[in-house]
């Protein structure tokens, strides 16, 4: 490692499971780069849903992972493992981590960052990686998300329903989406989403209905779960696809599966962290290919609500559970 890198660093760390205030700043060593690693001075780094589960002690990370939060970040390369070909020193970067975003530096595979996209910040770019990556495997990928389909994505405005929307319609799918006030409805359809229901005042299966000539959608990505499951088999279409990304009204449900016969359906769900880095690798090179053009050309990018200093991260998770954010939540590391 170069003379220059500390040994110590400042990193987030849960100090015990619970609210936003067992977020606490901590002294950590530095960590090094293993073979086909960079170390990533990290500039910004990106804060989700699955983070605040993991604070509160119901998503562990992976074995091998760092125990300090945070999964997506910006920044410099400023040392690189052996064998690391991709990238060099004073590269920028955006990174997909298993762990450990919430710090001064990061380790990541090579293969699992990329070239922060012309025209972007580190904010914004620290904004891309945990929500691009879902969005492609889980819409396109598992999905099979084609042109012309229609699509509708469930929590509209968040993180991840910021990304599905944007993404699905430059592919050229019709996009109907759900969002939970008036307001987060006004920001999707701002976003390009064709329809957008808010579901306090509406049943999204009547009115996805209404919006398909009766027929239903092709693509569901839920993240919602619980009693949505059956309402999801209601408005799908004959060989609708229901990807199921995660479940915050509950894990168990009950729902007609004599649907998912009759209207040939496939219900399918994934999970991004847990996978092997050569998985996420295919995903990187696919965006990178694919996406990133988009990015550049700004016919999509991250929606960003607040940016909040490394050491306030217990604001930031205070933001995202308060439930009024639009977009993306990011921590400033400079
Ligand atoms: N499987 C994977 O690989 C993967 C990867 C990343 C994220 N995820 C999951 O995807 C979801 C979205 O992540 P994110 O970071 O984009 O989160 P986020 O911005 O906090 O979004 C959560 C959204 O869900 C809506 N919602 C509906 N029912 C809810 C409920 N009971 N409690 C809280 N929110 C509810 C909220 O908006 P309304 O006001 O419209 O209700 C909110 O916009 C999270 O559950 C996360 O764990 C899964």
């Amino acid at each position: 490692m170069a003379e220059k890198i500390p040994t110590t660093m400042t990193a987030i760390e849960i100090t015990e499971p619970g609210g936003p205030l067992v977020l606490k700043p901590g002294k950590r060593g530095v960590p090094e780069p293993k073979p086909g690693e960079l170390l990533v001075q990290v500039r910004a780094a990106g804060v989700n849903r699955p983070d605040v589960l993991q604070r509160q002690g119901h998503y562990p990370p992976p074995a091998g992972a760092s125990d300090i939060p945070g999964l997506e970040i910006a920044g410099d390369v400023i040392a690189v493992g052996e064998g690391v070909t991709r990238f060099r020193i004073g590269e920028r970067v955006t990174a997909l981590v298993a762990g450990g975003g919430y710090a001064q530096y990061c380790v990541v595979h090579e293969t699992n960052a990329l070239p922060i996209p012309a025209g972007y910040g580190f904010i914004e770019a620290a904004a891309i990686p945990e929500t691009y990556f879902t969005v492609w495997h889980n819409v396109f990928e598992r999905g099979g998300l084609q042109s012309g389909e229609t699509f509708l994505v469930h929590g509209g405005s968040s993180g991840i329903g910021t990304t599905a929307i944007q993404l699905a319609k430059a592919f050229g799918a019709t996009v109907i989406t759900t969002a939970g006030s008036d307001e987060k409805c006004q920001a999707c359809l701002k976003l390009g989403a064709d329809h957008a229901i808010n579901y306090r005042n509406e049943d999204f299966v009547e009115a996805v209905k209404e919006a398909t000539g009766g027929k239903g959608v092709n693509l569901i990505l839920d993240m919602v779960g619980g009693d949505y499951t059956g309402r999801n088999y209601e408005a799908a279409a004959l060989d609708g696809r229901i990807v199921q990304i995660a479940f915050l009204n509950g894990a168990k449900a009950t729902a007609d599966i004599s649907k998912l016969m009759v209207k040939r359906l496939t219900h399918t769900g994934s999970t991004l962290r847990n996978r092997l880095v050569e998985f996420k690798a295919g995903i990187a090179r696919e965006l990178e290919l694919k996406v990133w053009p988009l990015l550049v050309e700004r016919r999509v990018a991250p929606v960003i609500d607040m940016v909040y200093p490394l050491h306030e991260a217990w604001r930031a998770h205070e933001r995202i559970e308060d439930g009024h954010h639009i977009g993306k939540i990011v921590l400033d590391v400079s």
